[in-house]
């Protein structure tokens, strides 16, 4: 299995960057958001090469939901990643990112680079998460 070394590197890989795209855009469709409407998707690649999906799933009691990104990063730890490559996220449109919650869950494994695409996988932004959560508080702060 190949090992990707965690950091931008897989921005650039072509081929790896399509199947975490592809992975996203994928697994929306297995939202359920029967109150906001909302599907998202993320995919997350672990250091591994391994991609895990996730959908939004929201619930009558509305606290009870969870986003897609949390539900991908749940899967990866259960399956012992402890660091990652990238995640994507696709929602109906690119301006789609990780809400603050999940940029503090995702921040605690390091400054993974974000991919936000449409629902066509086309539409691309790009960040790293240290741009998206600056100054955030970490494993560090309790050393
Ligand atoms: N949501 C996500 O799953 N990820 C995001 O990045 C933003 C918001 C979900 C939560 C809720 O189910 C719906 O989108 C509307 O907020």
């Amino acid at each position: 299995m190949q090992t990707i070394k965690p950091g931008t590197k897989i921005l650039a890989d072509r081929g790896l960057r399509e199947q975490l795209i592809a992975g996203a855009v994928s697994v929306r469709e297995n939202s359920y958001s029967p109150y906001s409407h909302y599907k998202v998707g993320a995919a997350l690649m672990g250091a591994s090469g391994r991609i895990y999906t996730g959908a939004n799933f929201e619930n009558a009691s509305y606290g009870a939901g969870t986003c897609a990104e949390r539900v991908a990063l749940g899967a990866a730890l259960s399956a012992g990643e402890r660091s990652f490559a990238a995640l994507c996220v696709c929602a109906e449109d690119e301006s789609v990112t990780p809400c603050g919650i999940c940029r503090q869950a995702l921040s605690e494994f390091g400054d993974i680079p974000v991919i936000c695409v449409g629902a066509d996988g086309k539409t691309v932004r790009e960040y790293r998460l240290g741009e998206l959560l600056p100054s955030g508080f970490g494993p560090a702060n309790l050393e």
